[in-house]
């Protein structure tokens, strides 16, 4: 007998951790809500603290309340509570997956598909897929057996290739979603519909037409409390070889002829194919790497810490479409604003017949996605000032996700991350080769700068960035663009 679609259980690998807390439970607890879950679905966690169910049932209720803004009712509750259940044990125990299993039995009661969610530090991927692999249960006899993999997925080239033979060993890849929380992104998938739903965009979507693209994902927090992680990785790999990247190639891949998960997929590897790589020899001219002033006394942080905490790229893309138009990238932690935005600055009018002023020069259109967190699409164009005779102004056309949508929180990206896996949808979830494919582009970054004499800039917290980001543009004569705060008022 096979499960019908109605019951499905998601099972938490991490359940006590923070991942769970913040995002995985207030994520279901509300499709509950929204009635997206299946009619009969159950969630189990499974982690080292020694919790029962009520004590999960109570961390999920905490996390709710302390991380999300939603206000729910007494019977919304009731009606998810009891469905969480808790087994305590150890990735690498194999009795914890046989207490997994007896657990899965008693709340399922008959068969149920299932969807592994691995929520725990990278080290134990492999082995948790190879336990349910020896335990059974990933084979899908009585219905589907889905894994969802967090990052960062391997930390370089060969541990990602090894990482997806160990797990390809248990599962195949249609079984695998690796997640990078920015594809659930509603500004992120609306790139996609802002470029292939309008005709306007693609026309100019050009090296004709576009003299260069600016990727910006900046944060105002520091290394925080997780420098037991985030030390000794860095935002390059933190934040690049995932979200940055993902970025990219939703902004020059070409047209898939269909919104089906593969056609997706594959035009992201083929244009990540087409990014030239960036040869060690070459780090110091095309990256620039940083780390913000006191960095080094964070708790947890090595006091001779070389670990990154900001990096700026300017990457070639070798195709017709993109030959000759730099993608500069930056991301960054303790930096002025939280902001991750797009921006696609356009080529200067050939030929300028307005007079203008001997130091007055016309600035160029800039089309800017504000992925977060004012949510909108602005357009920087030119405007005549009334009563002049062709004096010009800068002005910004701007669409703002909460004029026009409401103010209805946009949900958060790992609600619709787990609806679509629980879909088994996985256009917005990264392939095995993709994950392999952005570390060879990073590997030779990272292993230039791993060398002795590899600068390590520094900057002030509540910047912008070191001088040398700037200089990287300023170089090409090009400077780093803030499309979505640009002001309308003339000045
Ligand atoms: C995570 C990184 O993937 O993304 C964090 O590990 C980072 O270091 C976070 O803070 C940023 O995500 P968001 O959604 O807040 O932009």
């Amino acid at each position: 007998m096979t499960a019908s679609e109605s019951n499905t259980t998601i099972v938490i690998f991490g359940a006590s951790g923070d991942l769970s807390q913040r995002k995985l439970l207030p994520g279901l607890f509300n499709l509950c809500r929204k009635g997206r879950l299946p009619g009969n679905f159950q969630i189990v966690g499974l982690a080292s603290s020694p919790w029962d169910d009520q004590s999960f049932r109570d961390a999920a209720q905490t996390g709710v309340e302390q991380f999300t803004g939603y206000s729910y009712t007494q019977p919304e509750w009731d009606e998810f509570a009891p469905r969480l259940g808790y087994v305590t044990g150890n990735f690498g125990d194999p009795n914890a997956y046989t207490q997994l299993a007896q657990k899965l039995a008693a709340v399922e009661g008959g068969p149920a598909n299932r969807l592994y969610y691995l929520a725990t530090p990278p080290k134990f991927y492999a082995e948790i897929v190879d336990n349910l692999g020896a335990a059974g249960l990933s084979t899908q006899d009585e219905g589907w057996r889905r894994v969802i993999i967090e990052k960062p997925f391997g930390h370089d080239e060969s541990s990602a290739r090894n990482l997806n033979h160990s797990i390809h060993q248990v599962l195949d890849e249609a079984q695998i979603y690796r997640i990078d929380h920015y594809l659930g992104k509603e500004t992120v998938q609306n790139i996609l519909v802002s470029r292939f739903a309008n005709t306007i965009y693609e026309p100019l979507w050009n090296r004709n037409y576009i003299d260069h693209v600016q990727i910006t994902v900046s944060e105002t927090v520091g290394v925080g409390s997780r420098a037991g992680y985030y030390d000794g990785v860095g935002v390059l790999r933190d934040m690049f070889q995932n979200h940055v990247l993902q970025l990219l190639s939703l902004v020059a891949m070409e047209p898939p002829a269909s919104f089906d998960a593969e056609a997706l997929r594959e035009e992201k590897v083929k244009v990540l194919k087409a990014v030239r790589p960036i040869r060690s020899e070459e780090a110091a001219e095309s990256t620039v790497r940083a780390q913000y002033q006191g960095y080094r006394t964070e708790k947890g942080v090595a006091p001779d810490s070389q670990t990154e905490t900001y990096a700026a790229i300017r990457f070639a893309i070798d195709n017709w479409r993109w030959q000759g138009v730099p993608f500069y990238l930056r991301s960054g932690k303790r930096l002025a604003s939280k902001a991750s935005e797009i921006t696609i600055q356009f080529k200067r009018p050939p030929h300028l017949m307005f007079p203008l002023a001997a130091e007055q020069s016309i600035e160029p259109n800039l089309l800017t996605l504000c992925l977060q967190p004012d949510e909108g699409i602005h357009l920087r164009s030119q405007a005549k000032v009334p009563d002049t005779v062709a004096a010009m102004h800068t002005v910004n056309l701007a669409f703002h996700y909460r004029d026009t949508f409401g103010t209805n929180p946009i949900p958060e990206a790992y609600e619709r991350l787990l609806l679509d896996a629980l879909h088994g949808d996985a256009s917005l979830f990264t392939r095995g080769d993709r994950a392999e494919l952005a570390w060879r582009l990073l590997d030779p970054i990272l292993a230039a700068w791993q060398t002795d004499d590899a600068p390590l800039a520094t900057y002030d917290p509540g910047s912008w960035g070191p001088a040398e980001a700037d200089d990287l543009l300023g170089r090409d004569g090009r400077a780093w663009q803030h499309g979505c705060t640009h002001s309308e008022e003339p000045e």
